[in-house]
């Protein structure tokens, strides 16, 4: 089942996200360190670790939005970053942020869709995504994508919101996603479908095991899931 963010229109997943997103872009950066209490940057932190080993030159953003997994690729010390996004109010807000941090000669925000990248085969030595698969329309079709433009030996890594397992921390992450979330979201972001859509993408979304077999489907090799923090998100990892 798809579940998109506006049930009562009439656009596909794609559009919808896109419209989503535009509308809460001015919000966004402020509401994701607000709602994680800052985690999310520790988790970025952690994933962008994992490509310390591969030291990656020229390196692709999926679904970069405001750019944050971009700004934190540049550890890795890459010749270029190249960040995409459907979103166009996103990508404006990572534009400014880009230019006022001075990093604009090295990371390029791009209008793209992941499930048609209009970049050649085995172009990157690294493709990242931070909250952005759960977002697809097709979500084998936009990893098949990413595998694609991958070079042969190159890593990808993806952060991923899950669902932890156990008690008690299940239950809390349920009501807080369920309940706090949604409302402080609607209350900021003035948008009152967006952090609805977040906990149902989240529910619907396969996670551990289950996305390694995508990944391993669309022909990642080596995959790997390490869960953060009690299992409210992962990291993934896969190699052509
Ligand atoms: C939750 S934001 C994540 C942004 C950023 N990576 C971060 O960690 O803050 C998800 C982003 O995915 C983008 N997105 C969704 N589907 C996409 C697709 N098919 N291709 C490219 N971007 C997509 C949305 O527009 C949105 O900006």
């Amino acid at each position: 089942m798809s579940v998109v963010p506006y049930k009562n229109k009439e656009e596909g997943k794609k559009e919808q996200v896109a419209e989503m997103f535009n509308n809460i872009s001015h919000k966004y950066d402020f509401l994701n360190h607000l709602l994680s209490l800052g985690i999310d940057i520790i988790w970025r932190k952690k994933a962008v670790k994992l490509l310390e080993k591969d030291q990656p030159k020229l390196i692709l953003d999926i679904a970069t939005g405001t750019g944050d997994f971009a700004i934190e690729a540049l550890a890795l010390n890459p010749d270029k970053i190249i960040g995409v996004d459907i979103s166009e109010g996103m990508l404006n807000e990572g534009k400014k942020k880009m230019k006022k941090k001075k990093l604009d000669h090295i990371i390029d925000l791009q209008l793209g869709d992941s499930e048609k990248l209009l970049f050649e085969d085995n172009k990157f030595d690294a493709v990242i995504v931070s909250f952005g698969v759960r977002n697809f329309e097709n979500l084998e079709k936009g990893l098949a994508d990413m595998f694609r433009v991958l070079k042969p030996g190159g890593k990808t890594v993806i952060v991923e919101f899950s669902k932890p397992k156990k008690f008690p921390m299940k239950q809390g992450y349920n009501f807080y996603f369920k309940y706090i979330l949604p409302q402080i979201g609607k209350l900021i972001s003035k948008d009152s479908f967006a952090y609805t859509y977040l906990p149902e993408s989240v529910q619907v979304f396969p996670d551990g095991q289950n996305f390694l077999n995508v990944l391993e489907k669309v022909g990642f090799k080596n995959t790997q899931c390490k869960p953060l923090t009690f299992g409210i998100s992962s990291i993934y990892v896969g190699e052509k």
